[in-house]
């Protein structure tokens, strides 16, 4: 799976801790990663503050991973970029969010990326990126039971 920070996550410890908590995203990373090994799931990260960046490393691993696990920062808000972007790899997507973004600021409540998302978890500090990898892989497992019924030519 690939898990995906974007804009300004890269400041997680000393932005608005009142808000995205005192953990950096090195500590972050590393929870994520020790949930997903307990998983037997192999995770790869990538921050940037670029949404071209960002674009070219989903382009780029969208025959290398089975799902992504995506906190867009403020991207999810407008970026219809990055929508297209997650339509067209055609991976199942994940949204997570460290904060309540449903009540916060009016404009963090819309997200261009839920209609090509699997889901939006939000407001459970790095727990949303947890719950994101569970999401993802009992949908990838539901995927595999249902090619697995299928009869073989
Ligand atoms: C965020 C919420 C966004 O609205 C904000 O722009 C972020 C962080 C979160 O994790 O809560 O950068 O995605």
């Amino acid at each position: 799976m690939l898990v995906v920070h974007g804009p300004n996550l890269n400041l997680l410890g000393e932005r608005s801790p009142d808000v995205y908590g005192s953990q950096t995203l090195e500590e972050l990373n590393a929870q994520i990663q020790r949930h997903a090994e307990a998983r037997g799931v192999a995770v790869e990260f990538f921050q940037s503050n670029h949404e071209g960046a960002i674009l070219d490393r989903l382009h780029e691993a969208r025959r290398r991973v089975d799902g992504l696990v995506i906190n867009p920062g403020a991207l999810a808000h407008y970026s219809y970029a990055l929508r297209d972007a997650i339509e067209a790899i055609g991976l199942p997507a994940v949204e997570v969010h460290l904060s309540n973004v449903q009540e916060r600021e009016p404009f963090r409540r819309v997200s261009v990326l839920a209609p090509v998302c699997l889901a939006q978890i939000h407001g459970k500090g790095v727990q949303s990126y947890l719950d994101g990898i569970d999401r993802l892989l009992s949908h990838l497992r539901g995927v595999q039971a249902l090619d697995s019924d299928s009869p073989t030519a």
